[in-house]
């Protein structure tokens, strides 16, 4: 039973109170009404679908089979060394036969055509963590860091609210397919600077979340040479890059880089972890690897709050390394993900709904826009909340995503079985369907 404590109302700090942990917005709300009213297939066939989860359990049956054959990954058997060594170790750099496995599966995921070093490889407590801590290293209080919109509505939170940094929006449109322009970025810094506030970097997301789809070097290129021309950071947050549905479709900043002989590449920090390619956001496994030998030290120091538990490290160290596994793993991931995208475009279609051309990640970017009662977020917020209460379906509204045009939803398709992506899929189609026809009676 809960004890009732009565709140007296002593004072908490200013970040405790500040409202810029971002999640009062309905990205975080449509979480709640999902948590009341889960769909199940059997016991709760009415109940909310969601789809505002980024989650990959697509593959989970990979793990379990490589976990069950390789028994020792798990458990200590008779090396009870072992379990007192890693009952024991805190050290910030982590086991080096984990940092050497992690740097194997980034070059992996990435084709084999970037190189990491593990002693760059700073290991965090996932992605949350590991942005976090470089907005901490790169910026003061009151800097800016420029965010292509629409972008991860967990960014307010991981970027804003412990650092006190603010995010100037990179406002990206549909007409060029949300591409990140030498304009958009010229315009966000100049709004920055008459604000009065420094500029320290940039921040991708390469696959892109929530636009599903990767970013070309020819756009990588001129970022790269406008943080030049500017002197300031670049992070490239790559969490989706082994959830790219060709792997050749994908260019990690780490290649071109490789490819300018790492000139200027002290101002490049890039994000990855677990959650999303592995699916194993509970592990809470992520990294920071610089290019900047000062923010990789800086990094480690700050890591000390943030650490993987060694028994992770452990199981993990033992998975990576084993090469067949990994590359197998991705094959069969990309494909499967390849294949949940096309029946969710498929399915959308059907209900007359268009989605940007995606290429990788676990969702779709779906345009409701030319069913909006006019061109407003209020519009948009208006038609999440029917999709919630009537359609019972969580999705996310690019309003939470910073999007800069109304009508367009984020709509996750790799946390449920296909089963239940049918269901929601039928529903929408269902729904649109009754649109269609109550906008007939009223002609
Ligand atoms: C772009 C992006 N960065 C970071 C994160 C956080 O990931 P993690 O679970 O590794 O903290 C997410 C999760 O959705 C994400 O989409």
């Amino acid at each position: 039973m809960a004890i009732e404590i009565v709140q007296p109302s002593v004072g908490l700090s200013n970040i405790a109170i500040s409202e810029t942990h971002g999640e009062n917005s309905p990205y975080f709300a449509g979480w709640k009404a999902y948590d009341e009213n889960p769909y199940h297939e059997k016991y709760n066939p009415s109940g909310v679908i969601q789809m505002g989860l980024a989650e990959n359990q697509v593959s989970f049956d990979l793990i379990e089979g490589y976990l069950e054959t390789n028994q020792e990954a798990v458990s200590w058997g008779k090396n009870v060394s072992g379990f007192r060594e890693n009952a024991l170790f805190q050290d910030y750099h982590g086991l080096i036969n984990f940092r050497k496995a992690m740097a194997s599966f980034m070059e992996e995921v990435r084709g084999g055509k970037a190189k990491f070093d593990p002693e760059r490889v700073v290991l965090t407590a996932g992605a949350t963590a590991a942005n976090e801590l470089l907005t901490f290293i790169l910026a003061n209080r009151g800097d800016a860091l420029l965010v292509p919109t629409p972008y991860y509505p967990g960014f307010d939170r991981d970027l804003r609210w412990r650092t006190g940094v603010e995010i100037v929006p990179i406002h990206c449109e549909s007409s060029n397919n949300f591409q990140i322009t030498p304009e958009a970025l010229e315009s966000a810094y100049d709004h920055a600077t008459s604000m009065n506030m420094k500029v320290r970097g940039i921040l991708i997301t390469n696959p892109s979340n929530p636009l599903g789809a990767t970013i070309q070097r020819k756009v990588l290129e001129e970022i790269l040479d406008f943080v030049t021309r500017k002197n300031i950071h670049l992070i490239s947050d790559e969490i989706y890059s082994g959830s790219v549905f060709h792997s050749d479709e994908f260019m990690s900043i780490a290649e071109i880089l490789e490819s300018r002989n790492y000139k200027e590449a002290e101002r490049c920090h890039i994000v990855y972890s677990l959650s999303k390619d592995l699916g194993l956001p509970g592990f809470r496994v992520g990294t920071v690897y610089s290019y900047n030998n000062q923010v990789v030290t800086t990094a480690r120091r700050m890591s000390s709050f943030t650490l993987i538990s060694s028994q992770t490290q452990f199981l993990l160290a033992s998975m990576l390394s084993n090469k067949e596994f990994v590359q197998t793993y991705i094959k069969i991931n990309r494909e499967r993900l390849r294949k949940r995208y096309d029946m969710i475009v498929e399915g959308l279609k059907k209900a007359g709904i268009e989605c940007l051309k995606g290429n990788a990640g676990l969702f779709c970017w779906m345009n409701l826009g030319p069913y909006l009662k006019d061109d407003t977020k209020e519009s948009e917020i208006e038609i999440w909340k029917t999709i919630m209460e009537e359609v019972k379906l969580n999705i996310s509204p690019g309003s939470s995503c910073r999007c800069s045009e109304a009508g367009w939803f984020r709509v996750c398709f790799a946390n449920m079985s296909e089963e239940t992506l049918e269901v929601a899929l039928r529903r929408l189609r269902e729904f649109m369907d009754r649109r269609q026809d109550e906008r007939i009676l009223h002609v």
